[in-house]
């Protein structure tokens, strides 16, 4: 089969990869010629585990190619999946000008018979738009239209795409959804579901499953602002309702919040669809407001922590919206940090893949190249961001090197017994904070009741799972 993927982002470059990985021929077209000079040398523009060999690979067999020119692209293509980006507007609305550009060249260069993906997020009714576009601006040619929305997660994108739980594909004819089974169904292993839908369902499904994880952890978030006014502990009561199938433990970690390109341009762009129909979605706004103020709990944390925060240094141990990529979009961690430079601190940052990134978002901002130059001097340290490499520190070295022994968690990566035997003053979210002499931390830790001991499960700190 050649497949056509316009635009080479974080989805559409995927997509490309995980295609040929399945032994289809494919030509990934871009408006942006440096990016494409990037890829045809066989390096992605942005990080992603294990997609750079992928792409190598897949060029050298030959399968992948990438180019500027649409004719060349569109015109052999029985597919053509559009992937290009949706950002929001000022209000919230998706902003589909990128869409309605790639719609345009498969009018003029698309063969007859292909079948046209939305693969990009968009609003339920785009597809019409996108029919409308192709009768209006083609040349009688037949295409159809169809709705295959992605469920990739960044750092995991491209086990996503080959190992996918479920494939969505919305269609209106037998030829689009003849197409779009042939290809998937080399990934139909035991436990994949293919759900076949019209195509407004696949659309709004997209948009709903991102609003209902943001609703999760805005649910977790506003928990821990109750359990930190009455002395319980959010993670344990995350593990008791996680323990329920029907609630499910993912998803639930209070904390910084949620960030990235997705969750939160998803969340307001189906509050804005919603809207335009006349229906008011509030819980939507809620989930928006509740994620805002999770920022602001981590930084009342440090200025309980710390009092003033003029001429106190802080280092700031991660700065990507999550671990495992270099996006800096939305990012939770660039917004704390924002607040506390404002508010006079001295903020030293570090991240594994995302600090040049950040350097460029946050003026202010110090970038440290290891962990040990963030803390060194510092007055506390703010786990932000959970990549592993924070998940072993070694804070006894930690510790010597600080100029207090201060850990404000905004991920509650951190064991709190681990913090308190180390001998920090430990503010996690939601969790009662470990404050004192390291003597009196021990004792504090020891008259605390025990969590509530569940059935092994899914690692309640892993976000992943
Ligand atoms: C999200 C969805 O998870 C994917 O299914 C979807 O395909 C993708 O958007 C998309 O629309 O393209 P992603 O943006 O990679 O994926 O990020 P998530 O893994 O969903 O995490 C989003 C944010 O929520 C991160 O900032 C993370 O730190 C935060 N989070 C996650 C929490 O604060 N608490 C949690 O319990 C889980």
């Amino acid at each position: 089969m050649r497949i056509a993927v316009i635009g080479t982002g974080r989805v559409g470059l995927v997509s490309c990869v995980a295609f040929a990985t399945l032994g289809q021929e494919v030509v990934g077209l871009d408006v942006d010629g440096e990016k494409i000079t990037l890829l045809r040398r066989g390096a992605p523009p942005f990080f992603e585990p294990g997609l750079e060999d992928a792409l190598v690979r897949e060029m050298a067999e030959g399968r992948l190619s990438f180019t500027v020119d649409p004719a060349e692209a569109l015109r052999e293509a029985e597919v053509v999946f559009i992937c290009v980006g949706t950002p929001a507007r000022a209000d919230g609305e998706a902003n589909l000008v990128a869409v309605e550009l790639a719609v345009g060249d498969i009018a003029r260069h698309a063969m007859d018979g292909a079948v046209v993906v939305e693969k990009s997020t968009v609003p339920a009714g785009t597809a019409d738009k996108v029919r409308q576009t192709l009768l209006r601006e083609g040349d009688g040619r037949q295409v159809h239209v169809a709705s295959n929305p992605e469920f990739l997660r960044e750092g995991l994108a491209l086990h996503d795409a080959l190992e996918p739980d479920r494939i969505v594909i919305g269609v209106e004819s037998e030829q689009g959804l003849e197409v779009l089974e042939r290809l998937y169904e080399p990934l139909l292993r035991d436990g994949v579901r293919l759900i076949v839908t019209d195509i407004p369902t696949a659309e709004l499904a997209k948009h709903a499953s991102n609003a209902f994880l943001a609703l999760k952890i805005s649910y977790a978030n506003a928990l821990a602002r109750l359990c930190e006014r009455t002395g319980a502990d959010v993670t344990a009561v995350a593990d008791v309702m996680g323990a329920d199938p029907r609630i499910g433990r993912s998803f639930l970690n209070a904390g910084l919040g949620y960030g990235g390109y997705c969750l939160p341009k998803d969340v307001a762009a189906l509050e804005r669809l919603a809207a335009r129909h006349g229906y008011a979605f509030n819980l939507l706004s809620e989930i928006q407001r509740v994620n805002a103020e999770a920022v602001d709990a981590v930084a009342s944390r440090i200025e309980e922590a710390l009092w003033n925060l003029e001429g106190k240094r802080i280092a700031l141990l991660g700065l990507a919206f999550k671990p495992d990529t270099d996006d800096v979009r939305a990012s939770p961690p660039l917004a704390l940090a924002r607040r506390l430079l404002e508010a006079g601190g001295e903020v030293v940052g570090y991240d594994p893949q995302a600090a040049d990134e950040a350097r460029d978002e946050v003026p202010g901002l110090r970038i440290a190249d290891s962990v040990d130059a963030a803390v060194t001097g510092a007055h506390c340290m703010v786990l932000a961001t959970e990549w592993d490499e924070f998940r072993h520190l070694d804070l006894a070295a930690v510790k010597r090197v600080m100029a207090h022994p201060v850990v404000v968690d905004g991920r509650n990566l951190f064991d709190p017994a681990e913090m308190a035997a180390a001998g920090f003053w430990y503010y996690p979210i939601g969790r009662p904070s470990l404050v004192g002499s390291p003597h009196l931390l021990e004792l504090s830790e020891v008259s605390r009741p025990p969590a509530p001991s569940l059935m092994p499960g899914p690692d309640p700190g892993d976000r992943r799972a």
